[in-house]
């Protein structure tokens, strides 16, 4: 497959996927997304991968939906085309079952922020600002950057980024709870593979699971979430990699997981 926007290699069981449009500051145009989409199903559907990171150029992650496609939208057309979810990226993202990383480095504003909190978790640069400045062209964010923002960072931190557009910088995102770790910017896709590759080389059965229970959390009750991870848990017993986990722990041994 031959992308026009992005670049796409895999190491050691770890798909990663690179936004190329640096003249663009990375602005994710709805053919870039789609790019993005074609490649997240790839990975998904290919049994030898068992994460994938999403990472942009050393200057920005992605500098948001690219506003010059966007200037000429009306109201009509961006809701009959669902915009931004007219480009395949995002569906293909929140349907992804294996863990997905961003690593940013620069700029993560608008849609690019949104992208980053739409993967499973973030890994920052030191130099990454994120931000969701959509206020200052008279519209707001529109892929999850009210809500997603708020559930990583709570109502103070994300009303004040929204209603202002200022850029937040990494130490503070990570204070803020919205990246797992900051890592100086020269060691991110180092750090970022080190990362990927230790999830990729656990259970995939394991790490479908915890994805899907961590993400019910942010949608249901804490009393059917502490249900629906003890159920989770009691059909992982007698599963192929429950039994050469334990197996291989009392054999003093490194499990041999399927992979499937
Ligand atoms: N869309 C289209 N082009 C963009 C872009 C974007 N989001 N961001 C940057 N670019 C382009 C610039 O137009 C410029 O192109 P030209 O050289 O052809 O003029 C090139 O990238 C380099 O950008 P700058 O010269 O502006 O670079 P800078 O270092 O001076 O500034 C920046 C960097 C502060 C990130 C600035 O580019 C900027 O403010 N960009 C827009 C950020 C933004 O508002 N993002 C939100 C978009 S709305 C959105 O995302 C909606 C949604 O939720 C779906």
């Amino acid at each position: 497959m031959s992308y026009q926007y992005i670049s796409v290699d895999s190491i050691e069981r770890v798909g990663r996927i690179t936004i190329n449009r640096p003249q663009a500051l990375n602005a994710l145009s709805v053919p870039l997304m789609d790019e993005v989409g074609e490649a997240i199903n790839a990975f998904e559907a290919d049994e030898g991968i068992g994460a994938i990171i999403i990472t942009g150029t050393e200057k920005a992650f992605a500098a948001g939906a690219d506003i010059k496609d966007m200037a000429g939208l009306d109201g009509e057309s961006a809701l009959a085309q669902d915009f931004p979810y007219n480009a395949s990226g995002w569906h293909a993202l929140n349907r992804c079952r294996k863990p997905v990383i961003a690593a940013v480095s620069g700029f993560a504003l608008g849609g690019g922020c949104e992208l980053a909190m739409a993967c499973d978790f973030i890994i920052a640069a030191d130099n990454a600002r994120f931000g969701q400045p959509e206020v200052k062209l008279g519209i707001i964010p529109g892929a999850g950057g009210t809500q997603r923002l708020i559930r990583a960072v709570g109502k103070a931190k994300a009303m004040e980024l929204c209603l202002t557009g200022r850029m937040m910088e990494a130490d503070e995102a990570e204070r803020a709870g919205l990246v797992a770790y900051v890592t100086p910017a020269d060691e991110l896709q180092t750090r970022a593979l080190a990362t990927a590759q230790t999830i990729a080389a656990q259970s995939s059965t394991g790490t479908a699971m915890i994805k899907d229970c961590i993400n019910q959390a942010m949608e249901i009750p804490l009393s059917s979430g502490l249900v629906y991870e003890r159920r989770v848990l009691q059909a992982l017993f007698g599963s192929d990699d429950q039994r050469e986990g334990m197996t291989a722990f009392v054999e003093k041994r490194k499990p041999a997981f399927k992979r499937k």
